[in-house]
């Protein structure tokens, strides 16, 4: 059940790579984020002639999620050209962990290698709204 849970979640981050927007790195990287209720979304890369507006996959997945009303997330499945399995960026660390440090993260390489962590092992002592507010 767990595995074909991420097989599905794997199948619609290979889907959402076919329409990252990628054409100067030409690196095509797709997500699929799961919601607590099971409800997925996809991201792709989006990149821009400035290159520091491009935003990755992931935190394309989840301010998709955000914006439909969903704030819990149990796994994210990551996909890339890459042979090997990517980890997710500095920057997408630190806005996955806004959303809770417990997320499973599952990247698949173009060679069909995985790994997984928790999101809480790839920022570990991650800074969030706990550090400073009291109903956080
Ligand atoms: N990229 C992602 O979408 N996610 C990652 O985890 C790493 C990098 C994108 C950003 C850029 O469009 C391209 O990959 C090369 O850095």
């Amino acid at each position: 059940m767990e595995s074909e849970v991420s097989e599905r979640l794997i199948d619609v981050a290979r889907a959402a790579m076919g329409r990252a927007y990628c054409p100067y790195s030409k690196f095509h990287v797709g997500a699929a984020l799961e919601a607590e209720d099971g409800s997925v979304f996809a991201g792709c890369n989006v990149e821009n002639a400035s290159y520091g507006g491009t935003i990755c996959a992931e935190r394309t997945a989840y301010v998709t999620a955000v914006a439909a009303g969903h704030r819990k997330f149990t796994r994210i499945a990551i996909t890339s050209d890459a042979d090997d399995p990517v980890a997710p960026c500095g920057f997408c660390r630190q806005l996955l962990a806004e959303f809770g440090t417990q997320l499973e993260v599952i990247s698949v390489g173009a060679k069909g290698g995985r790994l997984k962590w928790r999101l809480s092992e790839l920022l570990p002592s991650a800074f969030t709204g706990a550090d400073f507010m009291e109903d956080a």
